[in-house]
């Protein structure tokens, strides 16, 4: 596959891509193009050796007396101050976990256990179920569910409909910062905002987000944000912000002889210390794109926020090669923002189907014959099920879904809107 570096951007995309080795592979005779970014996107070696470092060096659990413990304490403590670097929070706001969806159910439960039957949660049907389900949970304990809807013709969130919702008897709104079914982006900020105007805490999933756009939960001012890193080029772990008092009030379901401190006390069991080790790695390899273009980085932070700015911008355009390529395909429905003029709105992450009547393209067989080229996507609901649902697309086997990368190209978007128009010719 031709990786050259596109006039548009400061990327050097040749460069990028020779540092993920996976992106090299042939599949089926073929090139691989990885477009499946939203179920999770390629590593760079360099998160490859720092959890085989770990593995073969520092290998222990934490908080021993002995040197290998020590590292690790010490390899923990810098994945925080590195998670801390990528979502603009402090260190003791970050708390690991298996994935947000296991962080998720453990913060619904015990903001749960201060909950009486009465109080209500916002939930949206925009939202993947990791961010649905935990809280719906707390119906058990009479806790009333209120879902807001979206607006069809474009699948953003009604904001007026999410704002009607909200009311004195609110305790949670719980909201995605982008939908990793359409690509819609929500302002969380003014759902943050709306929340507090009623006391009731903003809990803002960020997973298929963060690979898109910089993050700062202190311009949010949100009060729980989650993430998993391994959509941002790191390994398969989860990562919880909370605000510092949230994390030392709430009550955590623990064992008791593990620590009461704040964050590690949200941290159930021994974690992932490998994969945490290659955390840092993914944060390093954004920062050192960062710099690579802008010397003028001051700090991590700083130079996270140039690369996350400059991989907005180029994937934009990708955005948009992909987005005109699709429309132009006769017979095929698109799902969310087509207008370039509001791509601020999405990310490049979209779902289509073809063709409704024609029993040959069903999501999963164009998913299927797409990989007979070597092009991998996902078909389904992808956990997104209140939104297939509400689409009328759950039960004709939900949607085909593009996810667009900042290591993708514009030859690699060209070569699947080829092949999308032979498979459905
Ligand atoms: C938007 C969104 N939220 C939550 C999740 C669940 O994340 P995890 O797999 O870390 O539990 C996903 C996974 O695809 C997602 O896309």
């Amino acid at each position: 596959m031709l990786t050259t570096q596109t006039e548009a951007t400061k990327l050097d995309l040749a460069g990028i891509r020779a540092q993920f080795p996976s992106l090299s592979q042939t599949v089926n005779g073929c090139p691989a193009i990885f477009l499946d970014g939203p179920g999770g996107t390629q590593v760079p070696q360099r998160v490859v050796d720092a959890i085989s470092r770990y593995l073969s060096r520092d290998n222990a659990n934490s908080g021993g007396n002995y040197e290998t413990s020590r590292r690790t304490d010490r390899m923990l403590q810098e994945a925080r101050h590195a998670m801390a670097d990528f979502i603009g929070c402090d260190p003791d706001e970050v708390a690991f976990g298996m994935n947000m969806t296991s962080l998720t159910f453990a913060m619904s439960r015990a903001i749960g256990r201060e909950l009486k039957a009465g109080d209500e949660i916002v939930l949206t049907c925009l939202d993947h179920d990791a961010n649905f389900a935990p809280w719906k949970a707390l119906e058990e304990d009479g806790v009333v569910i209120r879902v807001a809807d979206i607006n069809e013709a474009d699948c953003t969130l009604d904001i007026a409909d999410l704002a009607s919702k909200i009311n004195n008897r609110t305790k949670v709104v719980a909201v995605g910062v982008a939908s990793n079914a359409v690509g819609t982006i929500n302002d969380v900020a003014e759902i943050t905002r709306l929340a507090h105007t009623v006391g009731a805490l903003s809990y803002i999933d960020a997973v298929h987000y963060a690979p898109h756009g910089p993050i700062d939960v202190r311009a949010i001012d949100c009060d729980f944000l989650v993430c998993s890193s391994y959509k941002f080029f790191g390994p398969h772990m989860g990562i919880l912000y909370g605000k510092r008092e949230h994390l030392q009030r709430f009550t955590p379901y623990k064992v008791r002889p593990a620590t009461n401190d704040s964050p590690q006390r949200w941290e159930v069991g021994t974690l992932n210390h490998e994969c945490i080790a290659g955390i840092t790695e993914c944060v390093n390899y954004l920062a050192d794109l960062g710099r690579g273009f802008d010397r003028s980085a001051t700090s991590r932070r700083h130079a996270i926020l140039l690369a996350m700015r400059e991989i907005q911008l180029y994937e934009r355009s990708l955005a948009e090669q992909l987005i005109a390529g699709l429309l132009a395909i006769p017979g095929l429905r698109f799902y969310g923002i087509t207008d370039p003029s509001r791509f601020a709105h999405r990310c490049p992450t979209v779902a289509v189907r073809i063709n409704d009547s024609d029993p040959g393209h069903t999501p999963a067989q164009l998913a299927s014959r797409l990989n007979d080229r070597g092009i991998f996507t996902w078909d389904g609901n992808y956990y997104a099920i209140n939104l297939t649902e509400r689409l009328g697309a759950e039960s004709s086997g939900g949607f085909l879904r593009i996810g667009l990368a900042h290591y993708n190209t514009t030859e690699e978007v060209g070569a699947f809107l080829q092949a999308l128009r032979d498979v459905v010719s």
